[in-house]
């Protein structure tokens, strides 16, 4: 069951993202997230993700999950793009390393279509930059 992140799943959290980052955030970092009154964060026991609202366009910050293709990329896509359209944006942008094929093939799921390319973004890696109309 997905639902709204509070201060007291902050462990779990890290938790996933230990298991889904080369470079995990610290509990300051995630708990200074909760903080932004323009965030939007959603847990589930297997994951978690957020976005940021501002002004017509919403941007994915994190989706992970511990235990992948269990479908809670999926749920927690949907809880976020709820909350976009729940908040009055119109568009949600993300950026994903060109080699992370599992996340590429959740957004392209969703019908988020890549609109640039950021050279070298990610230590000479590119980000590919995708974005959904909502
Ligand atoms: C990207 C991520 C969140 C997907 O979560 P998930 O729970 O595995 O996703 P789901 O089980 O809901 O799968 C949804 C779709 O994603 C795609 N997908 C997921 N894993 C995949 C894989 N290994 N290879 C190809 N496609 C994959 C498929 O299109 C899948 O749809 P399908 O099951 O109908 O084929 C997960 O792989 C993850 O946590 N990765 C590490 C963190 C990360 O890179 N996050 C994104 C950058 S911020």
């Amino acid at each position: 069951m997905i639902r709204k992140m509070i201060a007291a799943d902050i462990p779990a959290a890290l938790d996933t993202d230990r298991a889904a980052f080369e470079r995990p955030w610290d509990e300051a970092e995630l708990a200074a997230e909760l903080q932004k009154d323009y965030a939007r964060y959603f847990i589930c026991d297997n994951g978690y993700g957020g976005i940021w609202c501002i002004y017509e366009t919403a941007e994915l910050i994190r989706i992970a999950a511990r235990e992948p293709r269990r479908g809670t990329g999926t749920a927690l896509m949907d809880a976020l793009l709820g909350a976009a359209r729940d908040a009055g944006c119109e568009r949600m942008l993300l950026e994903v390393r060109e080699s992370n094929a599992p996340a590429r093939a959740l957004y392209k799921k969703f019908g988020f279509k890549e609109i640039s390319v950021r050279r070298g973004y990610y230590e000479g890696e590119d980000a590919v930059i995708m974005e959904k109309i909502l």
